[in-house]
């Protein structure tokens, strides 16, 4: 375990299942399964034997800009440095790409801030990234804190 790798398609029930049960929770954003299919070319796993434990997405938004989203790693699986595996491993894959900003909505800043993002008003983000927010349920109430890392 704690390798990270590109996702296959047939993790995708997994991963739709570790993102929901804490969507559930209200810890994060809920993603649908068609979502997930859609964008599995974004997404990091840990396998644990044929178990996803944990995931990440890094998804482009524009010529400069990227965003780590749905980051979930197992209850039993937390505090042991997956989640901060792949989050290095969406930030390494943005500068391979020469993108060199990457933010993310969250409701676990301090945990990003370990990672090296520090806090960024919403508003200075550029306006492509809200798309996705359109189809959020919350928006226009957002209560998740905008972070940023610039390489
Ligand atoms: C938040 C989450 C992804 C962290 O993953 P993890 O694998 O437990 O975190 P790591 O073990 O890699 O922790 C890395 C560092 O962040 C810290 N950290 C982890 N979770 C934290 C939190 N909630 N708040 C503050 N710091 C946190 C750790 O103490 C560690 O610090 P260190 O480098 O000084 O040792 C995980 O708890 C999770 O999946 N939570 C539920 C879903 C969620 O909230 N996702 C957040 C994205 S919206």
């Amino acid at each position: 375990m704690s390798q990270v790798e590109k996702a296959k398609i047939t993790d995708v029930p997994q991963i739709h299942k570790l993102i929901n049960g804490f969507a559930d929770k209200g810890q994060m954003l809920a993603r649908p399964l068609s979502e997930i299919y859609e964008s599995i070319r974004d997404f990091f796993v840990i396998r644990d034997h044929d178990e996803v434990v944990a995931c990440a997405a890094l998804h482009v938004s524009w010529s400069d800009i990227a965003e780590i989203r749905s980051v979930a790693v197992a209850e039993d699986k937390q505090n042991k440095g997956l989640g901060a595996k792949l989050v290095a491993a969406c930030l390494k894959e943005a500068d391979e790409l020469g993108i060199k900003n990457v933010f993310c909505f969250t409701y676990r800043p301090d945990f990003f801030k370990k990672q090296k993002f520090v806090d960024v008003d919403k508003m200075e983000l550029p306006r492509k990234v809200w798309t996705d927010c359109f189809r959020c349920p919350k928006f226009p109430n957002c209560d998740e804190t905008a972070l940023i890392y610039h390489a």
